[in-house]
């Protein structure tokens, strides 16, 4: 990724539907020719980002919908205070994975790594994430905390509703946390979190947080199995989102929300958020940890983040760990 698109890109979003004359754009990149510039508008075309020509006019970004993730475009969307290292792949085996082979490699963090496909994307519990290049988003928040592991109860939980309020400021519709990593919206999955963390010496030392995202895929892009049980934003809101517009404002605020996270400032909004995003708080469900089913009401969770869930016998049982599936019978 070049300065040179980002500067470029930026000077087009900032004019949105405007038109910016190409002599502009060559003033802001040094003076270099119009014919430069076209070039340079013409590369960006190729790699996906719609650059559209107005005949005496200039050049405008095109519609958003036709772009894919794109790293300058990302970048020109970042507040200029906010520039981690962030690295924008077309196709990874797994960005979970990506981030332990840099973190081995001694990597500064923050760091970010977006894909568009994953060939190996992993779920928890050694499941595969279906990864396809299809709109959809894969991306990985790398961290060194050295902090005690106790701390990271309710990290993802944490996470999990910054990602809702943000696709909630976004779309305007309202998604759901199912406790403890998956994103719903209508009753079917758009997003799972897998956060893995290297503990040395009683310190974590390095959290490496997973997220996929169903931005813009359609119903038929899911295997069959996959097409009851998960969906996207774009199927349910009926609009493509602004793929890279998403990505940066995601980037941003999830790298507030880590801060806020080791500051400890997230207390103050934690518990309104839950009780926002909460999906099975009153409603029945099935518990699985390791060889043991519990069925009941879920009540919410813990000041640690373990779900608490009611059970037939009058007893309140905790979990902080388990696969809950929702309905007294399913499982
Ligand atoms: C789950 O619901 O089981 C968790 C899914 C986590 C998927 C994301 S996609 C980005 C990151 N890379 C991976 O291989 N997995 C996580």
């Amino acid at each position: 990724m070049s300065p040179t698109d980002v500067t470029l890109l930026r000077e087009l979003l900032t004019h949105g539907p405007e038109p910016v004359p190409g002599p502009r754009l060559a003033k802001l990149l040094g003076g270099v020719s119009r014919v430069a510039v076209w070039h340079h508008l013409q590369k960006l075309t190729r790699e996906g980002c719609a650059i559209e020509a107005i005949p005496s006019r200039g050049y405008r970004l095109g519609s958003p919908a036709a772009v894919r993730l794109h790293a300058a475009l990302l970048h020109a969307h970042l507040p200029r205070q906010r520039r981690p290292h962030l690295i924008c792949l077309d196709t990874v085996d797994s960005t979970n994975s990506e981030a332990e082979r840099r973190l081995a490699a001694g990597e500064p963090v923050p760091l970010v790594i977006l894909a568009r496909e994953q060939t190996k994307g992993r779920g928890r519990r050694g499941r595969p994430w279906h990864s396809a290049a299809n709109g959809n988003l894969y991306s990985t928040f790398v961290f060194r905390p050295e902090t005690d592991p106790a701390r990271l109860q309710d990290f993802t939980l944490w996470m999990g509703l910054a990602v809702c309020s943000l696709i909630e400021s976004f779309t305007r519709v309202r998604p759901g946390l199912k406790w403890p990593n998956d994103v719903l919206l209508d009753g079917r999955k758009i997003g799972g979190m897998l956060t893995e963390a290297r503990v040395d010496a009683d310190q974590v030392r390095d959290l490496v947080y997973g997220l996929g995202l169903n931005l813009n895929g359609r119903a038929a892009d899911f295997p069959p199995e996959l097409r009851g049980v998960a969906t996207s934003l774009a199927e349910v809101t009926g609009a493509p989102l602004d793929l890279n517009k998403f990505a940066a404002a995601l980037v941003s605020h999830l790298l507030r929300a880590y801060e806020q996270f080791f500051a400890g400032t997230y207390r103050t909004s934690f518990a309104e958020l839950w009780a926002r995003y909460d999906i099975l708080r009153g409603r029945p469900v099935t518990v699985i940890q390791g060889t043991r089913t519990v069925r009941g009401t879920a009540e919410g969770i813990d000041a640690e983040g373990s779900l608490l869930v009611h059970t037939a016998r009058g007893e309140t049982e905790r979990f902080r760990a388990g696969e809950v599936t929702l309905g007294k019978d399913a499982a």
